[in-house]
Formats: C-alpha cells, sequence, structure tokens
C-alpha cells in the first residue's frame, strides 16, 4: 500500500506521526512543499496548481494508492478538482473538527484557528453556517498570518510567536472560550503555547486521529499483509531537519526535489 501525503511543510507530519503509530504495513511517501509555502496566504488557484503537480509527481514516481491531503488550506481549495481529476484515487483530506468542538465545549464558545485560505474558503463557510443552524454555539474565528512561518523556523514559543498568540487568542480569552480548533496542521505544534496564552486547559482539537481512522477504514484490505511502515521525506525547499526530528522522535534522511 503506497500512500502519498503533502502539505506546504512541517505540518502535515502531526497526521504522520499518528499514521505512524497506529497503521501497519504502510509505505508512506511525503512532501513538503517548501517552495511555495505558506499555502495560507496564496490564491485558489495556486493551491490547486501546487496540489495537482504533487499529485502526478506521486502516481508518476510511486504509483500511490492512496492521497492524504494533510492541509486543510488545500483541502479546501483543491480537493474537488483532485476528486474529478484522480477519479480513481482513494483521496483523503483535512477538515476544520468544528463539529467535535462544539460536542465538547461547555462554554458554547468555541474558537477556531486556521490559514486566511481556509477561513474564507467556501468548504468552511458551508460546514460554519449548516453547524451554527443546528446548535446555539459561538464560534471565533481567528485567521494567523505569520505563524506557520514562526512554526517552519522552530520559533514554537519565542516571545514573537506569544506575542502574535496574544494578540488573535485575548478576545476568547475574555469570552470564556473553552475548547479551540486547530485548522491548520502547522497549529498542534503551538498547541502549549496556545494552552499558556488562554491561561486554562483549553482543549484542543485536531484530527489526526479522524484520518488515520479513514486511512485504515479506506485501505485496510491492501494493508493487513505487511508488518512495518516505512517513510520518506522529500521537500521543494528549505525545511528544519531538527524539527522533523523533534516531531517525529526520529532522524530521517531528507530529499530535495523539484516539481
Ligand atoms: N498546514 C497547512 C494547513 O493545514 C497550511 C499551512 C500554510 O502553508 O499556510 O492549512
Amino acid at each position: 500500500m503506497n500512500i502519498g501525503i503533502f502539505d506546504s511543510g512541517l505540518g502535515g507530519l502531526t497526521i504522520i506521526k499518528t499514521m505512524l503509530e497506529n497503521l501497519h504495513g504502510v509505505e508512506m511517501f511525503y512532501i513538503a512543499d517548501t517552495a511555495n509555502a505558506p499555502y495560507g496566504e496564496k490564491t485558489k488557484e495556486q493551491i490547486i496548481d501546487f496540489s495537482t503537480k504533487i499529485t502526478q509527481y506521486f502516481i508518476d514516481k510511486f504509483q500511490i494508492d492512496a492521497l492524504v491531503v494533510a492541509c486543510n488550506t488545500a483541502t479546501s481549495a483543491a480537493i474537488k478538482e483532485l476528486r474529478e481529476q484522480y477519479p480513481d484515487l482513494i483521496i483523503i483530506g483535512t477538515e476544520p473538527g468544528l463539529k467535535p468542538a462544539i460536542s465538547h465545549s461547555h462554554s458554547k464558545k468555541v474558537g477556531i484557528l486556521a490559514t486566511p485560505a481556509t477561513l474564507n474558503g467556501e468548504k468552511y463557510k458551508l460546514l460554519r453556517d449548516e453547524l451554527s443552524k443546528q446548535y446555539k454555539v459561538d464560534v471565533f474565528e481567528q485567521a494567523c498570518p505569520g505563524l506557520v512561518q514562526q512554526i517552519e523556523l522552530g520559533e514554537l514559543d519565542t516571545p514573537k510567536t506569544l506575542s502574535l498568540l496574544e494578540g488573535w487568542l485575548a478576545p476568547m480569552r475574555e469570552a470564556d472560550v473553552d475548547t479551540i480548533v486547530l485548522g491548520c496542521t502547522h497549529y498542534p505544534l503551538v498547541g502549549e503555547s496556545i494552552k499558556k496564552v488562554m491561561q486554562r486547559d483549553v482543549k484542543l482539537v485536531e484530527t489526526s486521529h479522524a484520518i488515520t481512522k479513514r486511512v485504515d477504514e479506506l485501505c485496510h484490505d491492501s494493508m493487513k499483509c505487511k508488518n512495518g511502515n516505512s517513510l520518506k521525506i522529500f521537500s521543494t525547499g528549505e525545511i528544519s531537519q531538527s524539527m522533523i526530528e523533534m516531531i517525529l522522535t526520529q532522524k530521517y534522511y531528507i530529499t530535495h526535489i523539484k516539481i
């Protein structure tokens, strides 16, 4: 079972980590498209272009059976086009866990942090409007331009990152938000900083387990004959080796590619 997984950078590794811990018999190929990062500040057309080229690369080089779009922004902008263009490929996307967050919240005040492109995308707006009709809840949306760049630099809890988070989170703290959706796969990497700024044990909702479960459901029959997993990491630009090691708690050799 060959699975291609991609994101604009380190973020998708937060999903790979959970996949490595819970799946068996999978060959994973990861592309960090850092040459084009951050996706969240690009146009829909650009993100569709990056996503299509990466998918084609996976098919040509590794004959993938399934694709995991380990990026909320690329899922929002491009998954429809990818499914139309590759109807035979299993394609699994990443979407903000707004529904589980609403169920979990006691105060019924839920925050969502995501990239500008995800929050402006039609997919998210439809989800939010549908859930707002079903549940009595206040949703506090906050785009975090610049946060992905801080994370790529390994600045998880530096004064600059904490000060950005303070500006974005202060209104949520004051409004008694008790649950925050991490609507970008990079953001679990600053989970501790978010809790620190919120000054409470706020519940953070990320989607790596839901995605892993979906991969298992859709790919189980092809995976069951083999035991171990393998992972190869590729990057289209600069990427922090030490951050990769910190996230996956293991050293990986990174192959630089041009797509
Ligand atoms: N990690 C990505 C996401 O889940 C995108 C980050 C970016 O490049 O802006 O949205």
